[in-house]
């Protein structure tokens, strides 16, 4: 919910906040800005994202009236990737939905045998089960996730059963971007009900945790194939790129924060040191953490803690110890005025502080 305990937030300002939350969540604006937030502020793929509703659909087409479970489980944990709102050629880091919706489902695929393939692949991805061979060979294969399978199931029903947004270069690409001819794809199905129902909240979660996903996996990789040592230059040289570039592709700001910064440049401002000592609370006290959003001017602040694993000890751990003698020279070489470090595990180091703007704006 709302950031309760922010003591410089009025009560009036508070209940404004809440309410404007309740009637965001539910109104048309609301479906606004996901479309704005999706498709980058950038209008052309824009009749991708409204079914419309003319008579030749009508007749033919089931029209959902409630939204279906698997399409926000999709939205949240796919999209990051496999959105339908990035350009063919630029920017992407994954193939549309749709694209896996037309390799993996002809006239014969029946659901069972469609969620049992996308099960299958998910729980291992290997290139050598990858039906998408263009999409291995220029993204490289997906990076294993710990996916639930109930909820790859609903993912997968979803999918199934519906019709699903769609970038409106993709028809094209599939008929022509191949030297083999190619049947029609299919994307039949119910069209979903019109209002997602992503909250401004999982909006902002859905940017930090796919930044996050991006970060770490390039972090792993490099610690992997070059040790810590290495990685130090990945996280000085690159971590603030990458970051810059997620945000550009969902048209938000996206800062990493914190109160004991390594770089002076994430020192945290006082709004999000409050937020800091917040989380730090909450964790300490075994308290579940959930994003604390709020709007000003038309834009929504959004703030989720960033916490230590084993793997960041090596890092932000105490000097001589978790951190090596190498690592911490090079460290103390390249941050003369390095706070982050004495860390253990599960502790704030600290928030994501991400800005994105409300509909109202554009
Ligand atoms: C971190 C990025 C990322 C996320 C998140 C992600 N994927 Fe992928 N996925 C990829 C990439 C890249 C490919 C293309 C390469 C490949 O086919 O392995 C892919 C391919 C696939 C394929 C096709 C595999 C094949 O080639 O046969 C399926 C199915 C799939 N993803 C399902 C999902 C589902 C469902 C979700 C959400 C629950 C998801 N992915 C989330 C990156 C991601
Ligand atoms: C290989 C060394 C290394 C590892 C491992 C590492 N970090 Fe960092 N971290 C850095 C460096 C270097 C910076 C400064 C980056 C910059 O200059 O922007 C940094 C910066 C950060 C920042 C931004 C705020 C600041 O202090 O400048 C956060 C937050 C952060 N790290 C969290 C983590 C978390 C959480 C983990 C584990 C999941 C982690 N780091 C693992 C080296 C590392």
């Amino acid at each position: 919910m709302i950031f309760e305990g922010d003591i410089h937030l009025g009560a009036k300002i508070l209940t404004e906040l809440i309410a404007t939350e309740i009637k965001m969540n539910r109104s048309l604006t609301f479906l606004f800005l996901i479309l704005i937030v999706v498709t980058g502020c950038n209008n052309r793929n824009s009749e991708a994202y409204n079914p419309v509703i003319n008579e030749k659909t009508e007749e033919k087409k089931e029209i959902a009236t409630k939204i279906h479970s698997g399409k926000k489980l999709m939205e949240t944990q796919c999209y990051i990737c496999h959105s339908p709102s990035a350009a063919e050629k630029e920017g992407r880091i994954g193939p549309p939905m749709i694209a896996i919706k037309a390799h993996y489902i002809d006239d014969e695929t029946t659901k069972e045998v469609f969620t049992d393939a996308m099960w299958n692949f998910l729980k291992n991805p290997s290139k050598d089960r990858a039906k998408l061979r263009g999409a291995v060979r220029r993204f490289g294969v997906m990076p294993y996730q710990p996916f639930k399978k109930e909820e790859i199931v609903q993912i997968a029903e979803y999918i199934y059963d519906y019709q699903i947004d769609e970038p409106s270069w993709f028809k094209e690409h599939w008929e022509n971007g191949h030297k083999k001819k190619r049947k029609p794809y299919k994307n039949n199905g119910k069209i979903a009900a019109g209002v997602s129902d992503m909250t401004v909240k999982d909006v902002g979660l859905s940017y930090a945790l796919g930044t996050k996903k991006v970060l770490g996996k390039n972090l792993m990789g490099t610690i992997q194939a070059k040790g810590t040592l290495e990685a130090l230059t990945f996280c000085n040289e690159k971590a603030y790129p990458l970051t810059d570039s997620m945000a550009t592709q969902f048209n938000a700001t996206i800062k990493r924060v914190s109160d004991k910064p390594r770089n002076p440049n994430n020192k945290a401002n006082i709004e999000e040191l409050e937020k800091i000592e917040y989380f730090k609370e909450l964790i300490a006290n075994d308290k579940k953490t959930e994003p604390v959003v709020e709007k000003k001017n038309g834009y929504n602040q959004f703030y989720y803690p960033i916490t230590t694993n084993t793997m960041c000890l090596q890092c932000h751990g105490e000097p001589n110890e978790q951190i090596t003698s190498e690592v911490l020279a090079t460290i103390n070489s390249l941050y003369p005025n390095d706070l982050a470090k004495g860390y253990k595990i599960n502790q704030v180091r600290g928030i994501w502080s991400i800005t994105f703007k409300d509909a109202k704006n554009e």
